[in-house]
């Protein structure tokens, strides 16, 4: 087996990846070796199809914008579940990241004087959403991923490599290991610093608006590593996904003036959020509209089955749907020969963040367990890691300032560790052991001539988790939801690899993805049965409000050979004590 020896190693190529190499590199000044690993081409990561825009306060005092109103509306958004601190690093930092992405060249939306345009977004009190139209993601990866390739000689980037398994031993991080898919040979990582930036795992739905390959991969093989998970009950539904295909219809088409309406043309937000109307929090507006269709006001989509309501964009005009939505204009068109111009728009809740994930510290160093123990040389980044700055739920916009902010802290972290070092912390006979025992978790799939279709276990977890999993949850749901996911999680030890081929082996990785898909799904609905309250996304039918009394707290959950095992920690409270929410 190769083994490659590198200082900082990276796996993720979306903005919080890219970020961090960047940063990684900036530091180094040359003295780093640092290798970028993605399991698909590098500029396919999912963050390329971030639609809207980032958040920061580009102009204090403006509408009455302030560092302290963004920190505000982020810990109402997140129902009080969020870290303030955490709010408070994201939004001072997030402005700081606006403009290094404008000096790298993004093309912001700006003014006849040159001054960057903010448009509004939901449950932020005022416009502060930069945009470049509606392919932000798109323009800061073609960004970051310009300015990385002239640090060719600092950066190397591992395209279509999937990594099988992180090491920790003892509590320190010492590599990785990967499949090089265009080859179907391993190679061994081998780092003092490693950060994972593999993004969320909304994939564990059919329903979403989210690549393929959002599959949790880094979150999975952290839990597999021993590293405990944080609220993972809590998912994103985003209101708007067209319908049947589930691809993102942008919250910035509500912020331009779209308007939801029902089967008979009304505008019910206004039951439901008088005040902020299509421009409350995605968690009240995606229940909303689950309400309107459970009581007869939702269109049948017949192909599909799914009921839908309506984004009416018509009166928004050609010349405004051109300059501020193109790509809505054109997925309406292509996917489903509309033309937002002159017809609604069929939309519906879809799966489409994950405010849970690796449990990590405010600077993204991963933690081993739910005391104040770390795991040295490791750091999560972006939508993968739980800095607990989201909460039960992220206002939209605020996950790319995440992705951009955390890159950047947790690639200086990592280069600056890896600077300090002499020799490695983990020895390469050792590592190389531990790599050779992996490697035949791999070989053992291989070998499986019969046995369960992985593409069947696939489709039982889709149905499972958009049927008993979604919007609103009740206790029955949920409990047989994890009897489906435990029978899957079983047929899933005897699945079958039907390609023998070592080269561009897909359905390898499908079961690989499948694998960690299934323990995810695991852990979202065990948190979610033990957590008996409505919070942000997570809405129990038979607990309708909020328990502060009972639940003000992060869930912690461990990874054993039985199931998964929870613990809690306390929210970090500084500035707001918990209140209603009202919008
Ligand atoms: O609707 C959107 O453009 C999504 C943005 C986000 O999730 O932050």
């Amino acid at each position: 087996m190769d083994v490659l020896e590198y200082d900082v190693v990276i796996l993720g190529s979306g903005i919080a990846g890219m970020r961090a190499a960047l940063q990684a590199a900036r530091v180094s000044q040359g003295r780093l070796r640092i290798a970028l690993i993605s399991k698909l081409h590098a500029m396919r990561s999912h963050s390329v199809s971030a639609e809207g825009g980032i958040s920061g306060v580009l102009y204090p005092g403006e509408n009455g914008d302030s560092i302290e109103l963004h920190e505000l509306d982020t810990v109402k958004g997140s129902d009080y579940l969020d870290d303030q601190p955490a709010a408070e690093l994201l939004v001072n930092e997030a402005v700081n990241e606006i403009r290094f992405f404008d000096h790298l060249g993004v093309p912001w939306n700006r003014d006849d004087a040159g001054k960057i345009v903010l448009r509004p977004f939901g449950g932020m009190s005022v416009p502060r959403t930069a945009f470049a139209a509606d392919k932000t993601g798109f323009y800061m990866m073609s960004a970051l991923y310009d300015n990385l390739v002239s640090f060719k000689s600092a950066i190397d980037v591992f395209h279509e490599h999937f990594v099988t398994a992180i090491s920790i031993k003892n509590g320190i991080f010492g590599g990785m290991l990967a499949i090089d898919l265009a080859t179907g040979d391993f190679k061994l990582f081998s780092a003092k610093s490693g950060i994972i930036a593999t993004g969320g795992c909304a994939r564990v739905y059919g329903f979403t608006t989210t690549a393929y390959s959002s599959t949790g991969d880094g979150i999975a093989l952290a839990y597999k590593a021993g590293i405990p998970l944080k609220d993972m009950e809590f998912v994103q539904f985003h209101p708007t996904a067209i319908v049947p295909s589930g691809i993102l219809i942008t919250e910035a088409a509500r912020g331009e003036g779209g308007y939801l309406v029902n089967s008979e043309g009304y505008r019910f937000m206004e039951k439901y959020a008088k005040s902020k109307m299509e421009l409350a929090p995605r968690d009240i507006v995606s229940r909303a509209i689950i309400t309107e269709i459970e009581q007869g006001h939702g269109v049948l989509h017949g192909a599909s089955g799914l009921r839908h309501v309506f984004l009416d964009l018509r009166h928004l005009g050609e010349d405004k749907l051109n300059e501020r939505l193109p790509m809505i204009r054109e997925i309406s068109i292509k996917m489903n020969s509309l033309d937002p111009a002159k017809e609604p728009i069929p939309v519906r809740p879809a799966a489409h963040f994950t405010m849970g994930g690796i449990h990590t510290d405010l600077n993204g160093r991963v933690m081993a367990d739910d005391s104040e123990s770390r795991i040295e040389g490791l750091w999560a980044a972006g939508e993968c890691g739980c800095v607990s700055v989201h909460g039960a739920n992220r206002l939209g916009s605020n996950s790319l300032s995440q992705c951009a902010v955390w890159g950047r802290i947790t690639g200086e972290d990592a280069a600056k560790r890896a600077l300090s070092m002499g020799s490695k912390a983990v020895d390469r006979t050792e590592l190389e052991a531990w790599a050779s025992e992996e490697s035949k978790g791999v070989d053992k799939l291989m070998s499986n001539n019969s046995g369960e279709n992985p593409y069947e276990l696939r489709r039982l977890m889709w149905e499972t988790m958009d049927s008993l999993v979604y919007v609103y949850r009740t206790v029955d749901g949920l409990s047989k939801a994890l009897e489906r996911i435990t029978d899957i999680k079983k047929k899933y030890a005897n699945v079958r690899v039907d390609d023998k081929g070592k080269i561009f082996n897909t359905n390898l990785r499908d079961v690989l993805e499948l694998g960690n898909m299934i323990e995810l799904s695991e852990v979202i609905v065990t948190c979610a049965i033990a957590r008996k309250e409505t919070r942000g996304a997570h809405a129990m039918a038979e607990y309708p409000k909020r328990d502060d009394v009972n639940f003000l707290k992060h869930t912690i959950a461990y990874r054993t050979q039985e199931a998964p095992r929870l613990s809690y920690t306390p929210v970090v409270v500084t500035k707001w004590q918990p209140t209603e929410r009202k919008y």
